[in-house]
């Protein structure tokens, strides 16, 4: 770990919280902000000064390596708040560990553990008046690493800055998903970046997805660079499908996120006894299974989403529509996921972390 300098965490309450002016039944995703945010620098060559201070603007050279080469990670989490007013967190470990994977490969020094559980328990603990009881309400948790030295070398950046935002969210797509299959456009390609959360993956998407939209579809369905052939992510999410009784989904590769939510819905359906195959999966095989009614589901799932029905998705211009089930995986497993979040059930995997 990089982090040399003795630290304290160092706390600037605000003078007057914002949260009486929030409506949070009328909440859109990741526009509304806790009162609080986390910030720590590298400077030579340790983590340093880290702080919890009002949620405000930066300041920042023009010339930080962030705007011209894209240097930066982030991370997507949530806290849950139970009928007893305890908020949990969901498999964080997993988190830190992705952000400073990410950053490994964008060349960006890793955040020590124990800074990170301590700065996110602490923001948590000042704001946790901003977490909403009631399943689909939570606080989406932004963690990211931006490249501020004020430089435009074309070589990694001496100097970041980690921060951690919040926000209050209730979910996040509403309704099924219509998706296009791509055909054209990829989001990562093998040697690549797609495994990371690195922030060019997420802004190179706009643009297909854009595309998708004017068609009246909401996501694509990623497919491999090389051939477009293989279905790898659906929009932000990874994807599964059922074909008769057997989830399948993409092996994680460099080309793919290692999902928390996907390696939970793989643990939660093979305790159901669900037959689940992370392997290639073709387009031509899902399009052999919509005709012949094998292809039961499709859905995305990702922490912000958690887990999303596909209704239909389109190929070469075909619209191919998925059946209506009552007995679905999709709601089976976000039910189980979502009860263990809220502790509304037993946690057999040891997946909820309590802060407050
Ligand atoms: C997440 O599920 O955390 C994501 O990465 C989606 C985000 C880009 C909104």
């Amino acid at each position: 770990m990089s982090l040399t300098k003795e630290y304290t965490l160092s706390i600037e309450k605000t003078a007057t919280s914002r949260i009486s002016s929030v409506d949070f039944s009328n909440l859109t995703f990741g526009v509304t902000f806790t009162d609080h945010m986390f910030e720590c620098d590298f400077k030579n060559g340790a983590w340093q000064n880290p702080t919890i201070k009002p949620y405000g603007p930066l300041s920042i050279y023009p010339a930080s390596k962030v705007f011209h080469y894209g240097q930066a990670v982030f991370e997507g989490m949530k806290a849950y708040k139970d009928a007893d007013g305890s908020i949990f967190l969901f498999r964080p470990i997993e988190n830190l560990k992705r952000i400073n994977i990410s950053s490994k490969r964008l060349a960006i020094p890793e955040f020590p553990e124990a800074l990170f559980f301590e700065a996110l328990e602490t923001l948590l603990n000042l704001d946790k008046a901003w977490a909403q009881t009631g399943v689909g309400n939570s606080l989406y948790i932004r963690p990211f690493v931006i490249a501020n030295e004020n430089c435009v070398s074309a070589s990694p950046s001496n100097e970041y800055k980690f921060m951690i935002i919040v926000s209050p969210v209730s979910a996040y797509y509403s309704g099924e998903l219509k998706v296009v299959v791509a055909e054209k456009y990829s989001r990562s390609a093998n040697g690549g970046v797609g495994f990371a959360k690195a922030a060019g993956n997420y802004a190179a998407q706009f643009f297909p997805t854009n595309l998708a939209k004017e068609k009246g579809f909401q996501q694509v369905i990623w497919t491999d660079a090389d051939t477009h052939q293989y279905l790898e992510e659906a929009g932000t999410m990874n994807v599964f499908f059922r074909i008769n009784d057997t989830l399948i989904t993409a092996p994680t590769s460099d080309r793919i996120l290692d999902g928390v939510t996907r390696k939970s819905v793989i643990a939660l359906a093979q305790r159901a006894g669900v037959l689940v195959e992370e392997r290639k999966l073709t387009v031509s095989e899902l399009i052999t299974a919509s005709h012949d009614g094998t292809l039961k589901e499709i859905f995305g799932s990702g922490t912000a989403a958690v887990i999303s029905p596909v209704s239909a998705f389109s190929f070469t211009e075909v619209l191919y529509e998925l059946p209506k089930l009552t007995d679905s995986y999709a709601l089976r497993f976000k039910k189980q996921l979502t009860d263990i979040q809220y502790n509304l059930s037993e946690d057999p995997f040891g997946w909820r972390y309590k802060v407050v």
